[in-house]
C-alpha cells in the first residue's frame, strides 16, 4: 500500500542530527522488531553511515523469536554494527547498552573521553519508554500518536558514558509501497495518511499466508492453513466483523469497524508473536522498490530549463 506521508520539517531535523552526529561515538538506532527493515529511517543511515551502530530490536516481547534471530544475525553481519534485542519488561537496560556501546567504541571512555552515544528511532519504536527506564522517572512523555518525543536530552548511562536524544522527530521514510503498510499496521504513522481498511486487508493477507495458525487461533474461521492461505482478505473481515458484532443497520458488516479490530489486535499482540518480515523480504522489496524509482526518473520529463534573466 502506498501512503500519502508528507511530513514536515525533515530538513530541521536532518541538519540538526548531521550537526549532533559529529560529536557522537556510537549511534543507537532502535527499531520495531516486529518490522525492523521498515522501521528504519534510510535517511539516518546516510547520516550517519560512518558511526558504529547499535541496533536495538525493541518490543521484542511481540515478535516472532525466529525471525527475531534472524534480524539479529542480518545486522551482525554488517561491519561497524552490533544488535541486542530489547523489551520494556527489561528494568536495568543500561548495562546491557553500555556493554554494546563500548565494543563498538573501545578507545572511548573514561573521564576525559566519556562515551557519547546518541538515540535515534522513528515515532513509536519506544524510544520514550526507554529513555524513561534509563532515567528512572517519567521524563519523556509517551504515548500512542506517532511523533511524542520531542525535546532533545542527555541521560548519563554510567559514569563515563553518556546517551543524548535525537534532535526533532526522524518521521519514517516510506521507500516500498509494503513498508507502508507495516508502520501504519504499527502505529508508526499518524492515523491520517492511511485508510483502515486498506490497511487491515494487506495486513490479513500478509498474515493468512505467514501466521495461518496464530490467525485461525484469534478468530475462528474454521479453516486449515492451506484453506486460509487461498481466503481472500475481504470474506475474512467480513467474518471478523461479524463474529465481533461490528454491524450496520440491515446487519451488514461495518468493515470499518472490522479493520480498526484487526489493527487494534496487531497492535496489543493479541494475535501473539509476530514479524511481518524476514531480511530476505525485506531486501527484495527494497530492490523493487528502488527499481521502480529509477524507472519512474527515467520516464520523468525533463523539467524546462530556467530561461535566462532578461536584460533590462
Ligand atoms: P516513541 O517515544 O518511540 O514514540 O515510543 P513510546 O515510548 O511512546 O512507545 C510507543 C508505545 O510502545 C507505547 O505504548 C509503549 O508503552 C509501547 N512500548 C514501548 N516499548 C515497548 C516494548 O518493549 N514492548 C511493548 N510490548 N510495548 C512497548 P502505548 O500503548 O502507545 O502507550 P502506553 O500507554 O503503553 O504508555
Amino acid at each position: 500500500m502506498s501512503i500519502q506521508w508528507f511530513p514536515g520539517h525533515m530538513h530541521l531535523t536532518r541538519k540538526a542530527i548531521a550537526e549532533r552526529v559529529k560529536a557522537i561515538d556510537v549511534v543507537i538506532e532502535m527499531l520495531d522488531a516486529r518490522l525492523p527493515g521498515s522501521s528504519a529511517n534510510p535517511l539516518l543511515a546516510e547520516l550517519t553511515g560512518h558511526k558504529p551502530t547499535l541496533k536495538v530490536l525493541n518490543k521484542q516481547d511481540m515478535a516472532d523469536p525466529a525471525r527475531t534471530e534472524q534480524w539479529l544475525a542480518h545486522y551482525r553481519a554488517q561491519p561497524g554494527t552490533r544488535a541486542i534485542p530489547l523489551d520494556a519488561s527489561h528494568t536495568s537496560p543500561a548495562r546491557a547498552l553500555v556493554a554494546e556501546c563500548r565494543e563498538l567504541a573501545p578507545l572511548r571512555g573514561g573521564m576525559v573521553k566519556p562515551l557519547r552515544v546518541l538515540i535515534c528511532g522513528i515515532p513509536n519504536v519506544g524510544k520514550s519508554t526507554l529513555i524513561n527506564t534509563l532515567m528512572g522517572k517519567r521524563a519523556a512523555k509517551t504515548g500512542d500518536e506517532a511523533g511524542v518525543t520531542r525535546n532533545e536530552q542527555r541521560v548519563a548511562l554510567a559514569d563515563d558514558c553518556y546517551l543524548f536524544d535525537t534532535p526533532g522527530v526522524l518521521w519514517p521514510r516510506i521507500v516500498v509501497p509494503e513498508s507502508g503498510t507495516l508502520l501504519a499496521a504499527s502505529g508508526a504513522v499518524g492515523r491520517n495518511a492511511y485508510d483502515d481498511e486498506t490497511v487491515a486487508l494487506d495486513l490479513l493477507d500478509l498474515l493468512k499466508v505467514d501466521y495461518p495458525a496464530l490467525l485461525e487461533e484469534r478468530y475462528r474461521f474454521g479453516l486449515d492453513p492451506a484453506a486460509l492461505a487461498q481466503a481472500h482478505a475481504d470474506a475474512l473481515m467480513e467474518s471478523i466483523g461479524r463474529q465481533r458484532g461490528a454491524l450496520v443497520a440491515g446487519g451488514k458488516v461495518n468493515l470499518t469497524k472490522a479493520a480498526e479490530l484487526v489493527i487494534a489486535d496487531f497492535r496489543q499482540g493479541h494475535m501473539g508473536r509476530i514479524t511481518l518480515e524476514t531480511p530476505p523480504q525485506f531486501l527484495r522489496w527494497l530492490a523493487a522498490g528502488e527499481a521502480a524509482d529509477a524507472e519512474r526518473q527515467k520516464q520523468r520529463p525533463d523539467r524546462p530549463k530556467a530561461r535566462p534573466a532578461r536584460r533590462r
